[in-house]
């Protein structure tokens, strides 16, 4: 059994999708701070089973070890935190309180009961401002907002965790732009309040949720003069996360850390055209200044993940429109 943390969430419903196809059974537990329990029914409704559900927060210590003691956890795939950069400079003991008091809890958790195959969700933010592209794992790391230093830290813990003890087996995902839904239309991005990610932007103003979309500076050093990121539909992802459990099963003890992206950079124009082609709408912009913080171009080198794990990412832009766009219309 994989106990899924954050697994009713955006990245960690579909990965479970994946994971219960694969032969796994899966204990979910998420506090629904930023989902709902409807998609323990919607993921039931794709694989045909319904995978556990503990309504619970990850900082709740008793609840964790009576978790691990009822279950038979072999593995912790982690998804559950606070992801919004803008929030994190606003409210940053929130984020050092859910991410990384969080992971410190469940981790003790999983030493206490003995399980040590441990699944984190970072981030290419590790990276900051880029000195070259492809972004290398061995890119030089630091972070300019509270959120970015949450998974510095916890990268760090997770390495001196590695190095403490034998047997730890830790994957350390660095994502890129997760995009897209589940194909069947009933799982996908649904964000509480103002989106933070360009994508659910694009489909607030594309379902009439919103007039127009800000779209941050022109003036980058990029073809059009917008940002550029590599989106990685989100099913490719999840498999991405199977392989590194694959990975880790496969050996005694592993500290693998890894970009999961698909090496390929997508403007901010270029997305906008590619879903409104998609989905026949219009979708209405005005360019702003730039949003402090945020940088020219981001895409990974995705050499290590393909020879490491076997995996690399097969659908591309106009997949992960088309499966957005079906999720998105969703009432
Ligand atoms: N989406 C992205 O662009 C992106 C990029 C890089 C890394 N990540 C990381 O991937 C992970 C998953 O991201 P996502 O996009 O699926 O986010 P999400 O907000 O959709 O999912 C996170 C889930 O965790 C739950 N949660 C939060 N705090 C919790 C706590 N203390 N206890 C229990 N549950 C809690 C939320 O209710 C939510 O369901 C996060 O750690 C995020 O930082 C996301």
């Amino acid at each position: 059994m994989i106990l899924v943390t954050g697994g009713t969430g955006f990245i960690g419903s579909h990965t479970t999708v994946t994971l219960q196809q694969a032969g796994h059974d899966v204990l979910i537990l998420d506090n629904l701070c930023n989902s709902r329990p409807e998609v323990v029914d919607a993921i039931a409704a794709i694989t045909g089973t319904r995978p556990g559900f503990v309504e619970g927060d990850i900082r709740d210590a008793a609840l964790l070890d009576r978790l691990f003691a009822e279950h038979p956890i072999q593995a912790v795939m982690h998804f559950a935190g606070l992801k919004a950069v803008g929030e994190s400079t606003q409210i940053p003991l929130a984020y050092y309180d859910n991410n990384i008091h969080g992971s410190v809890t469940l981790l003790q958790a999983m030493q206490k009961a003995g399980v040590r195959t441990f699944i984190f969700s970072s981030s290419a933010t590790v990276y900051g401002d880029p000195q070259k592209l492809p972004l290398t794992e061995d890119h030089p790391r630091s972070a300019t907002n509270p959120y970015g230093h949450t998974k510095l830290v916890v990268e760090d813990i997770l390495e001196n965790l590695y190095h403490s003890e034998s047997g730890w087996r830790i994957a350390r995902l660095r994502y890129f732009n997760p995009a897209g839904a589940h194909p069947s239309g009933l799982i996908g991005e649904s964000p509480q309040g103002v989106p933070n990610n360009l994508m659910p932007f694009v489909a607030q103003v594309a379902t009439g949720q919103r007039p127009r979309l800000n779209v941050f500076g022109n003036d980058y050093d990029t073809p059009d003069g917008t940002g550029v990121r590599d989106y990685i539909h989100v099913m490719d992802l999840a498999e991405g996360h199977k392989a590194a459990l694959d990975y880790c099963q496969s050996l005694p003890q592993a500290l693998l850390t890894t970009n999961l992206g698909t090496g390929k950079g997508y403007s901010v124009l270029e997305m906008i055209q590619a879903y409104a082609q998609t989905s026949g709408q219009d979708i209405p912009y005005q360019i702003t200044a730039r949003r402090p913080g945020d940088i020219a171009a981001c895409w990974a080198d995705v050499t290590h993940a393909t020879q490491t794990l076997g995996w690399t990412a097969r659908l591309g832009l106009e997949d992960m429109c088309r499966d957005a766009w079906r999720w998105d219309q969703q009432p």
